[in-house]
């Protein structure tokens, strides 16, 4: 190798020894007669002195070296000089006194400066120049984090037996909600691959295969609106197995999960087992089925006890058969009128129509107590003071506390009260972000209507199974099947989701009918897996999570593209490669195809 040691692993216990390092010219201090350069390799940084009294070569080869420069260099690791460690630094007490140094590569003048504070650098420049980007150490060790913990999962699974098997990426639609990315065929024109919105169908394959424990580190590709814990492209631990129930994989999975963190972040206080909440209880609760459940502001609805409030805001909307929810912030009665118009918008930037709010006076010490003036409120006018008493009191408001309401439409209401929860949860500091709080969602509907397209849509995937066998489900009002779904949510994030399946012919024809497809539909999207089921399929699930959102926790940052190597930009392009991008005729030609110009292109 053109090295002996890397810069990482150099330190006091060293000195006197002969080493040669290879790496970067991460920055050149020019003392007049010694010249000082911090040398970068992957593990590291070293300081690194050209003196010319000892090579009177290197001393005028160091004169020409500019930032990220390739250089080797040898020479003798000596103490610093008193008063020049560096306690940062892991190399601090060290330095390298350089006889020999041989420049392996020259570098343009970067974009930007290649340090860790460069994150406020414009985030596409940083992509267009990601491999610049990756040299700082920040995001070297996310991606080593990263590594480690797909080596974690795989050692894991390995050990408890199971196969990791790879799945083709050019297949047919997987449905999983979102659209197809499609690949067309040269050798049949007009005909397309689908690449795997996931590997659903092909694991369940597996298990009629009998392999009984399957998982993969699975790239999954989905054409979805952009989000910011959203790629095109990421990565699942996706598994499945045979002969399972629920709790089996529930089991499985908080135990990799644990370990995971404990192995890696050693320090972080998880509750084990992870707590279970219906996802009933975590609408009513958190108004979200991804509760962020590191800390309170727990909500309460009162649509029967306002139904026929004077307050037609409250009686309308419940009358129109939506709701009245709300929650307290605890000692939120000191909350500027300005901060409160700011949390209006945010329910309205959600659908609400607004935002009701009562601020009531700390300088009473009961509620019972409450007068009038002890209340700021637009809305306290339609409310008699015994009325405003028996709300305060439905929601355990205390004086000195703010409560928060909206009123309408029961998604939007959730929506909006979930977003100024998580607000005010990290305006308000209530927050630890060294916290990692996972929790499983159980007991989902198998189907949610869905108003836009005026149908039945599964909550899921159309492979889960309902939660108990029904002679007939074609007999049973849709809203009213539970799931055998479950999803692992950590502070707020959805990071791992799955179900028991159905592994029956005649039930999944039944829930593709539910969902509206058509007999010919069916048997054409999904003839393959419903053959399949009837040559001994057993009963099996499983679950998939996501690893981005999982290395984002564990690394505590709260952009998908930190975590990977070559992401795609919020509106899912890609700088470096400039793609998406066209192809040339001949290319189309080959592939039977013709672009139809639009306005777009
Ligand atoms: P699901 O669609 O819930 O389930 O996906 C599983 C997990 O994958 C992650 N994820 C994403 N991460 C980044 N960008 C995306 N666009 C994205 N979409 C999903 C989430 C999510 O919890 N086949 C089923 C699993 C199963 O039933 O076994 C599936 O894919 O963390």
């Amino acid at each position: 190798m053109l090295k002996d040691h890397s810069c990482g692993e150099l330190d006091s216990s060293q000195v006197g020894k002969f080493v040669r390092l290879a790496g970067w010219v991460a920055k050149r201090r020019d003392h007049g007669g010694l010249i000082f350069i911090d040398l970068r390799d992957s593990t590291g940084i070293v300081q690194v002195v050209f003196d010319p009294e000892l090579s009177q070569n290197s001393h005028q080869l160091a004169n020409q070296l500019r930032a990220e420069w390739v250089v080797a260099v040898s020479g003798q690791i000596n103490l610093r000089p008193e008063g020049t460690e560096n306690l940062n630094l892991f190399s601090g007490q060290i330095e390298l006194q350089v006889n020999e140094i041989e420049i392996l590569n020259e570098s343009k003048t970067p974009p930007f400066y290649i340090n860790d504070e460069s994150d406020n650098v414009d985030e596409l420049l940083r992509m267009k120049y990601r491999y610049l980007d990756l040299r700082r150490s920040k995001m070297f060790t996310i991606m080593k984090l990263r590594h480690q913990i797909l080596k974690y999962i795989r050692d894991f699974l390995n050990e408890k037996g199971f196969l990791e098997v790879e799945t083709p990426i050019l297949i047919k639609s997987t449905p999983e909600g979102a659209r197809d990315y499609v690949v067309p065929s040269r050798l049949y024109p007009g005909n397309f691959y689908a690449l795997p919105q996931s590997p659903q169908q092909l694991k369940q394959l597996l298990m009629v295969a009998g392999f009984e424990k399957y998982f993969q580190i699975a790239r999954c590709f989905r054409d979805e609106d952009p989000r910011s814990d959203r790629q095109p492209e990421f990565t699942q631990l996706d598994l499945e197995m045979s002969f399972v129930e629920q709790d089996d994989i529930l089991t499985l999975i908080e135990n990799l999960y644990f370990g995971l963190v404990k192995e890696l972040l050693g320090e972080k206080n998880i509750e084990f087992p992870f707590p279970r909440l219906t996802y009933q209880d975590a609408i009513d609760l958190y108004g979200s089925d991804k509760p962020d459940t590191r800390f309170g502001l727990l909500m309460t609805e009162v649509s029967e006890d306002v139904k026929e409030s004077k307050f037609v805001v409250f009686s309308s909307a419940v009358e129109e058969g939506g709701i009245v929810k709300g929650f307290v912030v605890p000692e939120g009665s000191n909350i500027s009128r300005k901060n409160l118009d700011k949390l209006t918008d945010l329910a309205k930037l959600n659908g609400a129509k607004g935002l009701v709010y009562f601020s009531v006076s700390d300088e009473i010490k009961t509620i019972d107590e409450l007068q009038e003036i002890h209340v700021k409120s637009p809305a306290k006018k339609f409310f008699s003071v015994i009325e405003l008493k028996n709300l305060f009191n439905k929601f355990k408001v205390n004086p000195g506390d703010l409560l928060l309401m909206v009123a309408g439409n029961k998604k939007i209401v959730n929506n909006s009260l979930n977003e100024l929860r998580l607000n005010l949860g990290k305006n308000l500091g209530l927050i630890n972000p060294n916290e990692l709080n996972f929790c499983f969602v159980v007991d989902f509907p198998l189907f949610e209507w869905d108003e836009n397209e005026d149908r039945w849509n599964s909550m899921h995937h159309p492979f889960t199974a309902p939660a108990e066998e029904y002679d007939n489900l074609l007999d049973i009002e849709p809203d009213q099947i539970k799931s055998t779904g479950y999803d692992l949510v950590c502070n707020g994030l959805e990071i791992a989701g799955g179900s028991i399946r159905i592994h029956d012919r005649s039930l999944q024809e039944n829930v593709f009918k539910i969902l509206g497809h058509s007999l010919d539909d069916i048997r054409d999207r999904f003839g393959h897996i419903l053959e399949a089921f009837e040559f001994g399929a057993p009963p099996h699930g499983g679950i998939a999570g996501g690893i981005e959102r999982l290395v984002m926790l564990l690394a505590g940052t709260d952009s998908i593209r930190d975590v990977i190597a070559f992401p795609k930009t919020q509106s899912f392009s890609d700088p470096l490669f400039e793609s998406p991008s066209e192809i040339d005729s001949e290319q189309l030609n080959e592939l039977n195809l013709i672009i139809r110009k639009t306005e777009k292109n």
